[in-house]
């Protein structure tokens, strides 16, 4: 700030500390933002309603990406119950937890997987953690900002809900995946999923997967009454990804076993997963790290979001 070499006393004519710093501030400006950076694409995984299986999405879209070549680290953003690490099966000793009360640093906290992606592991049965505080959802965005400098893809596997930390990822994400399931109860939370979105930003848009199919077509025919309903009501756009049908296959998963896309990549359900992450990729124009602004980053919309929850 301007002033205080002179004590903050205006010259005859000149312009007061306040003046200078407001020039200052316009000159910064005009000067150009900070310089770009490289980032990575950001997609958060959602739901309205718990477990329609975004943990399950997240964690094979990490596998096939990384297997695409993409440098891609997945965040287990469900602060409090996480599972992350037991679907690509690591057993963290430091966590999200540990990173946010600064006991730890994002080196110390991010875990190369078996499978390919980094994990940065959430904590599980910390109730406390379930409402982050403002201090803490300050040092998230941060390392997310720091993380992204490092991938092509951030997956961001939220929690389910509208808690504040999760709407906020969402909005802060490049990309919004919405994972819902084909029975009405479902369609109505991830409708309310998408209404309270559209209210806190006009040009929210959508990707769509509908799990747990029990017939094939079923998702699409889902994922029409929801795309009816959004656009009548608050103008959202939804994309289609596809659908998973509901496989036995994902239940018998045993904790500690590694996802069926890196086991058994020709089973059905690693094809049809395939496809969906391909959509994404290509929706989201390869999902490789592009140059943003630093005021545009991961990190500044995360902060600017907040203050307007
Ligand atoms: N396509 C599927 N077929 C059969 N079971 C499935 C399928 N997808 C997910 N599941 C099972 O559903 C349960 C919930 O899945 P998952 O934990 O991925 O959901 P979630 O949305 O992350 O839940 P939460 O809201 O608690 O975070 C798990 O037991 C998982 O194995
Ligand atoms: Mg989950």
């Amino acid at each position: 700030m301007g002033g205080a070499a002179d004590g903050g006393k205006a010259k005859p004519g000149g312009l007061g500390p306040r003046g200078r710093g407001l020039f200052s501030r316009l000159f910064d400006g005009l000067r150009g933002a900070a310089p770009a950076r490289r980032e990575a694409a950001t997609i958060a995984i959602a739901s309205g309603k718990g477990g329609t299986g975004k943990s399950f999405l997240a964690s094979s879209l990490a596998v096939l990406l990384h297997q695409k070549g993409l440098r891609t680290a997945i965040v287990d953003c469900d602060f409090g119950m996480a599972c992350d690490h037991l679907l690509l099966g690591v057993k963290p000793t430091v966590t999200l937890q540990h990173l946010l009360a600064g006991q730890a640093t994002l080196d110390q906290t991010l875990i190369a997987t078996p499978v390919g992606p980094r994990l940065l592991p959430g904590a599980s049965g910390v109730r406390r953690l379930a409402t982050p505080s403002d201090k803490e959802l300050l040092v998230f965005a941060r390392e997310l900002g720091a993380l992204s400098a490092r991938e092509d893809v951030l997956l961001l596997d939220c929690g389910a809900g509208i808690g504040s930390a999760t709407v906020l990822t969402m909005l802060a994400a490049d990309h919004v995946v919405l994972v819902t399931q084909p029975e009405i109860a479902a369609l109505v939370d991830a409708y309310a999923m998408v209404k309270s979105l559209a209210h806190l930003r006009k040009d929210a848009e959508c990707l769509v997967v509908v799990n747990r199919v029990l017939q094939p077509g079923r998702g699409e025919l889902a994922f029409q009454r929801l795309t009816e309903v959004a656009r009548q009501h608050v103008g959202v756009k939804l994309h289609y990804l596809g659908e998973l049908p509901d496989d036995v296959s994902v239940m018998q998963h045993r904790l500690g076993q590694l996802p069926l896309v890196a086991t058994d990549p020709q089973a059905p359900m690693s094809r049809t997963l395939a496809t969906v992450a391909e959509r994404l990729r290509q929706h989201g124009g390869g999902l490789v790290a592009r140059d943003v602004a630093a005021e545009a980053g991961v990190e500044a919309r995360f902060r600017q979001h907040r203050l307007f929850l």
